[in-house]
């Protein structure tokens, strides 16, 4: 990698986000061209073809989404293979490299420049991404979710490797619409600071622009299962309601937010100090980190004193990630929440936010216990990492995105995705 001194980078940062707003504002004031449909020849191109040079080539993808055997084995040999997981990853220095020129970048990597329909231009989404390593992971994730119209923000961990920070800014840096948080935290598992990075790009995300209508928040680990359309589409028909999980907090999950904690080491630890209940006696709620919701619920979020006053009593509990959402959706006046009743309680199966399997919910169909297949690829944490065997069942899931996808276990999945996405978003143009 070049020799920049880091401070030198870190103004470089900070002008990246400064001018990054200046232009996702001149980006949203200028007027829309008039929607063109013949433009849609102009997009061929943009399908990926085996002809990318990628080394996954060699799989045959119809044959992998329609989960034939034979494909699917041919795939599993390759994804154990170590030589060909080395062939296909890619050093975070490579991205430094390679955006010095950015439309070079863009061009090659076939990023949509234009938006693909008048409906998505006049429905912008604006997402937070969540960072800390892999960021060849991350590149495809953006080129997958990644349209003109919309606005993302980045947070890169504070810890992170400083080869992650400098190849994320780098690619950011392309794209007038896309800009590194501008206050990045440490971010520790089931702490805080996790909730606080989203906060943090929300904040962005609300002050640069007025425009977008929905928020999504996203890990580098995360790949979408529809097209930009199709998401779109379907948060249309949400009509301003939020989807994220929010259930009644089961039992043996009580003491997290009973029992003070505290940050130590870089880990989470219970400082033996009992809790006060929340504020204006909010009634607690169970779900994850992951959300669909409108504009007006992150204004909630930011403004609401009910909301500022759970935060601010929640700071010391234990994974703040996987109840504050799923409060703030059941309190009254929040846009698009729902009724507190139990009625109304929403899993995250039923919920589009995120398709994740446990391990403990897997298992066949005739099974009154199981929740979802079996993973076909491995696992992490007890939560499935999808492989190429995956894909079929998931395709047919109303969810908009899924987790976890790792390039660097199973490069197939990925890619087979990313070929089925591209091309349907091209033939919707038709
Ligand atoms: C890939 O699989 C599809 C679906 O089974 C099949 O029609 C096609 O011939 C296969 N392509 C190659 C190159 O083997
Ligand atoms: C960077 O780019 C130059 C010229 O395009 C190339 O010769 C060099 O090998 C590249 N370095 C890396 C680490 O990719
Ligand atoms: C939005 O920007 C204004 C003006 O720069 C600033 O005063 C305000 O604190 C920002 N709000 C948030 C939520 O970041
Ligand atoms: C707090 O909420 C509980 C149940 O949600 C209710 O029974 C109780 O009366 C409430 N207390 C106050 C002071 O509002």
């Amino acid at each position: 990698m070049r020799l920049l001194k880091r401070g030198r980078i870190r103004l470089l940062l900070k002008l990246t986000i400064a001018l990054g707003s200046l232009s996702i504002l001149s980006l949203l004031t200028r007027s829309n061209p008039v929607w063109n449909p013949s433009s849609v020849l102009r997009y061929s191109w943009l399908e990926h073809t085996d002809s990318d040079d990628s080394p996954e080539k060699v799989c045959n993808c119809s044959a992998i989404l329609k989960g034939e055997r034979e494909a699917l084995e041919q795939a599993k040999l390759l994804t154990s293979n170590q030589d060909f997981l080395k062939s296909v990853h890619i050093p975070d220095e490579h991205y430094m490299n390679a955006t010095e020129d950015c439309s070079a970048f863009k061009l090659r990597r076939k990023y949509f420049t234009s938006p693909l329909s008048q409906e998505e231009e006049d429905f912008p989404l604006a997402y937070s991404m969540v960072v800390h390593h892999k960021v060849q992971s991350f590149e495809r994730l953006l080129r997958a979710i990644y349209a003109p119209q919309n606005i993302y923000c980045v947070h890169v961990d504070k810890k992170a490797k400083s080869s992650v920070l400098f190849a994320i800014w780098a690619i950011t840096a392309c794209f007038p619409n896309i800009f590194l948080v501008s206050q990045p935290v440490d971010v520790v598992y089931a702490a805080w600071p996790r909730v606080q990075a989203d906060l943090n790009c929300m904040a962005d995300l609300y002050n640069t622009s007025t425009k977008w209508k929905y928020f999504i928040n996203l890990c580098g680990l995360d790949f979408p299962l529809k097209t930009n359309l199709e998401i779109v589409r379907t948060l249309r028909s949400l009509s301003g309601r939020n989807s994220l999980e929010s259930e009644k907090m089961p039992a043996g999950k009580v003491w997290r937010v009973r029992n003070a904690h505290e940050i130590i080491d870089g880990g989470i630890q219970r400082t033996g100090k009992a809790k006060e209940p929340p504020p204006f006696n909010i009634t607690i709620m169970s779900g994850n980190a992951y959300i669909v919701v409108s504009r007006g619920f992150i204004r909630s979020v930011l403004e609401d004193r009910r909301v500022l006053a759970l935060m601010e009593w929640g700071k010391d509990t234990y994974s703040p990630d996987e109840f504050l959402w799923a409060t703030i959706q059941r309190m009254l006046g929040v846009p698009g929440s729902t009724w507190p009743h139990s009625k109304y309680d929403m899993s995250d199966v039923i919920a589009i936010a995120r398709l994740v399997r446990w391990q403990w919910h897997e298992g066949s169909r005739d099974s009154p216990d199981s929740v979802y297949p079996d993973c076909q690829g491995s696992r992490v944490r007890s939560i499935c990492v999808n492989g190429a065997g995956d894909l079929k069942w998931m395709l047919k899931q109303p969810h908009l995105f899924a987790n976890k996808f790792d390039i660097d276990t199973d490069p197939v999945a990925v890619y087979c995705l990313e070929k089925y996405l591209r091309k349907r978003a091209l033939s919707e143009l038709q």
